[in-house]
């Protein structure tokens, strides 16, 4: 794949259908990308403003026909400028100690989103560690749980064929490949 020679990436094959990497998501060229959005679905700050600013000005456009999505809930959008073809925007859910249900509502946005990947027929979806940077979610329990989630569907259903964890810090990356293997 053309990311092996990106400076700063790095590929760790988990399994036949699960790869581990530390990468920007914007630069990855799969069916869909998963965003870590906001209720608003209308772009922020960490990785959904860095999707929106790759994706360009058609993607706001789009995602303002949306009206907005419940924390725990996905909805898709097509990829423009982006070299993935779709976009998958997720709510996370901020964290408030573990006692708004923020665990079921983080698994949530996981399996819907890989409902709606499926449902598009989406051979490849790379997610980012959704919720643990700016809503503040803790890591390692969160990619106990997305790690969880991803196992259970990829039991049950074959297509997305290949899941990517795309971490972008060395945090998740190092608690990820400790989960993970
Ligand atoms: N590629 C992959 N991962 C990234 C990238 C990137 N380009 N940039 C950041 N990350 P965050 P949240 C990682 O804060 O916690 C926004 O304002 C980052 O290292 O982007 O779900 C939204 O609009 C972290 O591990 O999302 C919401 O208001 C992970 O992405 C709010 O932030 C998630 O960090 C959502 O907060």
């Amino acid at each position: 794949m053309r990311l092996l020679g990106h400076k700063y990436s790095s590929f760790t094959v988990i399994s036949p259908r699960i790869i581990l990497t530390r990468e920007d998501i914007t630069r990855m060229p799969v069916d869909a990308i998963v965003n870590a959005a906001n209720r608003k679905l209308l772009g922020g700050g960490g990785v959904d403003g860095a999707i929106h600013r790759a994706a360009g000005p058609r993607l706001l456009e789009e995602c303002r026909t949306l009206n907005g999505c419940q924390t725990g809930s996905s909805k898709i959008t097509k990829g423009y400028d982006l070299p993935a073809k779709y976009v998958i925007h997720t709510v996370g859910p901020v964290w408030h100690g573990g006692y708004q249900n923020e665990e079921e509502l983080l698994a949530g946005c996981y399996s819907t989103s890989l409902g709606i990947a499926k449902e598009q027929n989406c051979r490849s979806l790379a997610f980012p560690n959704i919720s643990t940077g700016i809503y503040g979610f803790p890591k390692e329990k969160a990619a106990t749980i997305a790690i969880r989630v991803v196992n259970d569907f990829l039991k049950e259903n074959n297509i997305p064929e290949k899941i990517y964890f795309v971490c972008f810090d060395e945090e998740n990356f190092s608690i990820y490949t400790n989960v993970l293997e």
